[in-house]
């Protein structure tokens, strides 16, 4: 295992994407810089569009994390809201299907 890609419906720990669904990743170090986490997210997506055609999904992460906010924007997230949590700015973000590129 080098990693792990989860699509969850939210409960609330944002308060932005409660009853929605959110795509989570976290590899471990030695696997990034290969496009594994694109490619697994990419996939991951797809499987959510055709198995819940239409419905968005939401990611949040800190604008600091500069690897995770490059791949929301190749995974095709666009920026909704910023806001300050947990000590730190946050990007809140969202994809529909339409938007999923390469
Ligand atoms: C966020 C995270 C998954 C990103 O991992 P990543 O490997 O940078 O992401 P990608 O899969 O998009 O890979 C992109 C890199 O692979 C490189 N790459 C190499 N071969 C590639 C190929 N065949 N295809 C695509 N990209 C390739 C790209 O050039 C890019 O490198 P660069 O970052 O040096 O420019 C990872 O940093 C991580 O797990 N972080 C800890 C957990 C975390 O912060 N999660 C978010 C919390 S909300």
């Amino acid at each position: 295992m080098i990693g792990q890609i989860t699509l969850y419906r939210d409960t609330g720990h944002i308060r932005q994407a409660a009853g929605r669904t959110e795509l989570g990743y976290l590899f471990l170090p030695q696997a990034w810089g290969h496009g594994y986490a694109a490619e697994a997210c990419a996939a991951a997506l797809d499987w959510f569009a055709s198995a819940l055609p239409g419905e968005p999904v939401v990611l949040a992460t800190q604008t600091a994390n500069v690897r995770s906010m490059r791949l929301a924007a190749k995974l095709g997230f666009t920026e909704v809201e910023r806001f300050e949590e947990w000590g730190a700015e946050q990007w809140f973000g969202m994809w529909s299907p339409a938007t999923l590129s390469d």
